[in-house]
């Protein structure tokens, strides 16, 4: 088991498969020039099981499938079906657009994957098309939950990135819609993650007054956290309807329990979603290193780790530092 300076262990690996994405969210990756890596630039699946393998080894034990949009890598279904068949972790997740999950969720069930997240802005088609950019169909991603349902995903976890006068009026829908069913909402938070969203405070809907909304129709109550570190403060309906979660980076901060590792596409090392940079792994695997030699780089990396953007987020921006970071649909969400 390996610590940072600040004593957080490495307990999560999130694995951006891919930087390329059939949605262009604005809050994420607005419509406009972007650079993708070309095919051979990307870890390929025997380099990402290495890699997970020898993480697993330093303590990690929940793996993240994540994009860009995952289900875009061709066969994903065989990464899948490798990660599962790593000992040591006991959970096997993937973040998706949900747009392509009718034609998918069965043999990614097949393959082993234990759990399902899907993004989720909107239900009113058109509100749903302005948060992904003119891209997205709400029915097809709408259909791609209830696809999961059937192949047996029991409960999946149903993320809303909020922006205060595009989507908040459909926050109520939302929760209506899935009361009751065994699936989770969260509301997320839009964060200033990267820099071409061009993120600007003022479209920043507080969770608490998110909660304040739900409340005020269906009484919620504070609920314990599941597990050390999760990212989601968790309410139940009081009439035992089941639960909603807030995903609040910008108004309480989670950094002091964070131990999320990320690995992009390309094969770097992250050790926080706002980071600049990270530490080239695959560097080191195609010019032969060995395996305690990115043992070691990767000790070494977490050991040095002091992040703790979003609790320091107000002085960065007030002093205007930390202006250059990764994008999220390089490193995943
Ligand atoms: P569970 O395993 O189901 O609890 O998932 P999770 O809480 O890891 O959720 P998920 O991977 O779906 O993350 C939800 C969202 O929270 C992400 O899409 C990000 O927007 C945000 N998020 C996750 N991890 C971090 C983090 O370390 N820092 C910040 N600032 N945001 C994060
Ligand atoms: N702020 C908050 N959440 C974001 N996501 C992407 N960009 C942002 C942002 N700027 C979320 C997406 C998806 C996950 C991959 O990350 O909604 O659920
Ligand atoms: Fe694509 Fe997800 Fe980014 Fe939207 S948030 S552009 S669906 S990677
Ligand atoms: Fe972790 Fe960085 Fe997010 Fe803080 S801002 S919770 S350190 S990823």
């Amino acid at each position: 088991m390996i610590s940072d300076k600040l004593n957080r262990p490495i307990h999560d690996l999130r694995i951006s498969i891919i930087d390329r994405c059939n949605f262009r969210c604005p809050y994420c990756m607005p419509e406009g020039r972007h650079s993708f890596l070309k095919e051979d630039t990307r870890l390929n699946f025997d380099e990402i099981v290495r890699l997970a393998t020898l993480f697993v080894k330093l303590g990690v034990k929940k793996l993240r499938l994540t994009g860009g949009e995952p289900l875009l890598r061709p066969n994903i279904e065989n990464l899948v079906s490798r990660l599962a068949q790593l000992s040591g972790p006991n959970d096997l997740a993937l973040t998706t657009n949900g747009s392509l999950l009718t034609e998918k969720a069965v043999s990614l069930k097949r393959a082993g994957l234990q759990r399902i997240t899907v993004s989720l802005d909107a239900l009113e088609p058109e509100i749903f098309k302005t948060m992904s950019g003119d891209k997205g169909n709400v029915l097809g991603v709408l259909n791609g939950i209830k696809a999961a349902e059937e192949a047996g995903f029991f409960s999946v976890k149903i993320n809303v990135v909020v922006k205060k006068g595009i989507n908040d009026r459909q926050i109520l829908d939302i929760v209506e819609y899935f009361r009751g069913t065994q699936h989770v909402v969260r509301f997320i938070e839009y964060m200033d993650v990267g820099t071409c969203n061009h993120w600007q405070l003022e479209e920043v809907l507080a969770s608490k007054d998110i909660i304040r909304m739900i409340d005020a129709r269906y009484p919620l109550q504070a609920q314990v956290a599941n597990y050390r570190g999760e990212v989601s403060s968790r309410y139940a309906f009081e009439d035992g309807k089941g639960e909603v979660g807030f995903i609040s980076s910008i108004t309480q901060p989670f950094c002091g329990d964070c131990s999320r590792a990320r690995l992009s596409t390309d094969g770097k090392l992250f050790t926080c979603l706002f980071a600049k940079d990270g530490v080239d792994l695959k560097i080191p695997i195609r010019s032969g290193a060995s395996d305690n030699e990115i043992l070691d780089l990767i000790t070494k990396t977490w050991s040095a780790r002091t992040d703790r953007y979003s609790e320091e987020r107000a002085s960065f921006i007030k002093s205007q530092t930390h202006t250059q970071k990764i994008e999220m649909f390089q490193i995943g969400g």
